[in-house]
């Protein structure tokens, strides 16, 4: 199956309000990327959304979404964060990875809107290939979007090694406590795509939607 490339959703001239509308599209994507078996297993985690309050939000929430003892090598987990129609890809990568948690330092979280033009892209083990393009043989773990074929490292951050995408994926920032639960608690930089795109400023990332709750 072959994932449709958006009709520009999200183009310089467009709006915030037609990104965020794109960026609620986008998570409905994600469901029908993981159906199509663009990553080898992916399951999700469901994170309730705080109610709409006045005001303005200034610091991420620390929200739940696995733990040590749940996760296994090579299967994804999505779960939505900051807001809560953004989707993300938390995986145990089996090698340290840059950024990752857990005993082994190999478990990772990456924003999964690609940072080219916006579509969900999927986790492909090293070594595997996506069912959308079979000649690509992933070189280490990493993100591939459907749309346009970029590639991203998840053992280096997220950096760009394949395709159009001008920036690396956005890390989610994870914390493991003593028990094995694994937290969310920040994002980036650079922004989610649809998020100030291109900017450093993960401030931005805040805005424009339902922030998840802090479990
Ligand atoms: S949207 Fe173009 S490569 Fe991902």
């Amino acid at each position: 199956m072959t994932a449709e490339k958006p009709d520009d959703p999200v183009g310089g001239g467009e709006t915030d309000k037609s990104k965020r509308e794109f960026l609620k599209m986008a998570a409905a994507i994600s469901g029908v990327l993981a159906v199509a078996g663009i990553a080898s297993v992916m399951k999700s985690v469901v994170i309730p959304a705080v109610p709409a309050t006045s005001g303005t939000p200034t610091s991420f929430p620390r929200v739940k979404v696995s733990s040590v003892s749940e996760l296994s090598t090579g299967v994804a987990v999505i779960f939505n964060y900051p807001l809560n129609n953004e989707p993300n890809i938390l995986v145990k990568l089996g090698q340290k990875a840059e950024g990752g948690v857990g005993p082994d330092g190999d478990i990772v979280a990456f924003s999964q809107i690609c940072q080219h033009l916006g579509c969900i892209w999927g986790f492909v083990p090293e070594g595997k290939s996506p069912t959308v393009n079979p000649s690509f043989v992933a070189p280490a773990p990493v993100g591939y979007c459907p749309c346009h074929g970029s590639v991203y490292d998840l053992l280096e951050a997220g950096k760009v090694i394949g395709g159009p995408a001008p920036r690396p994926a956005p890390q989610v920032q994870l914390e493991a406590d003593s028990s094995g639960d694994i937290y969310a608690v920040g994002m980036g930089p650079p922004t989610i795509f649809g998020h100030d795109t291109g900017s450093t400023d993960v401030a931005d990332d805040l805005q424009g939607g339902t922030l998840v709750s802090s479990t």
